[in-house]
């Protein structure tokens, strides 16, 4: 396994490669079981494993965890060694020292969902996974569906921009309770840990209620009541379509659709998600 910080030696080290398909995972480092199948999924489906981790200044507002977010490299890079990672891009900068002049916007899917309380959440990130993309140009790459929005909205990127880039999703990743493998856990002390794993219960409820109803009101209602019964105040909990990530009110059963869910928990902003059809539904 290499280790590169250099953008030229890097580049460098994968022109050597001419028939393997290279497949990047880009993360911000802090590796758990979440990050770990995303890489397994990597080697099944490439060549060539490059894990990128970067911290991005630029998709962190101001008053979010930027400084305080942990950087545990040693222990990141033992994790990649024992995956069977080929490279670790660990870049130190990757915008220019005066500052970035130009980068990427997206309209209306960051509209919604997390992008509603993260006005330059998005663009921070489609602008870092394009220069990712640019330097380690990988004929696949793999994100969570624990970041669905994220997901949807890199996967209209390489459609709008004609990247030619797959972008493969992965399941999401949960401790035994249900609760979302997160970096942001780590925030969260006993009481709010055991109040965290609500979340997952919220979403299992209004799952089985939206097979009975198609009034996607009554399924977040009794969602809401729920999670108030234990405590959770949601900074947003509602009914989306997958690709569009518009709100249903009603749900035909047919389209692919979500229920995603954003709750404050003590120190730490946890989101969540989950499909609503059982043909999609989490193994
Ligand atoms: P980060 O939060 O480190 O996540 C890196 C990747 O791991 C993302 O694709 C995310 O969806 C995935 N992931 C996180 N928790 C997961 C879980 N429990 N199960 C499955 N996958 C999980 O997302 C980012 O970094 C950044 O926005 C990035 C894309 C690197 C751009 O800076």
């Amino acid at each position: 396994m290499k280790v590169v910080s250099d953008i030229a030696q890097l580049q460098h080290h994968l022109a050597s490669f001419d028939k393997e398909q290279i497949a990047l995972v880009p993360t911000m480092g802090c590796l758990h079981e979440g990050h770990v199948s995303l890489i397994q999924k990597a080697k099944r489906l490439a060549d060539i494993v490059v894990v990128s981790i970067y911290v991005n200044p630029l998709q962190f507002g101001a008053n979010e965890d930027l400084d305080n977010y942990p950087k545990p490299l040693e222990q990141d890079l033992s994790v990649c060694e024992a995956e069977g990672v080929d490279f670790v891009f660990t870049p130190e900068q990757l915008y220019p020292e005066s500052g970035i002049q130009v980068g990427l916007h997206v309209n209306d899917l960051s509209q919604t969902l997390c992008g509603v309380s993260r006005p330059h959440h998005f663009d921070g990130v489609v602008t870092v996974v394009n220069i990712l993309f640019n330097i380690v140009r990988p004929h696949l790459a793999i994100f969570g569906e624990k970041d669905f929005q994220q997901l949807t909205i890199i996967q209209r990127m390489v459609s709008d921009l004609h990247m030619g880039i797959e972008v493969i999703g992965a399941e999401t990743i949960r401790e035994t309770d249900g609760l979302a493998k997160s970096s942001r856990n780590r925030y969260l002390n006993d009481d709010e840990r055991t109040q965290a794993a609500e979340i997952y219960q919220s979403m299992l409820l209004m799952q089985n209620q939206a097979k009975q109803t198609s009034d996607m009101q009554q399924v977040i209602q009794a969602g809401e009541t729920y999670l108030a019964q234990h405590g959770i105040t949601t900074d947003y909990l509602s009914i989306n379509d997958e690709t569009t990530l518009q709100t249903l009110s009603v749900w035909d059963k047919q389209q692919p659709a979500r229920i995603f869910i954003a709750a404050q928990i003590g120190k730490a902003r946890l989101i969540d998600n989950m499909p609503l059809s059982s043909t999609n539904e989490e193994k």
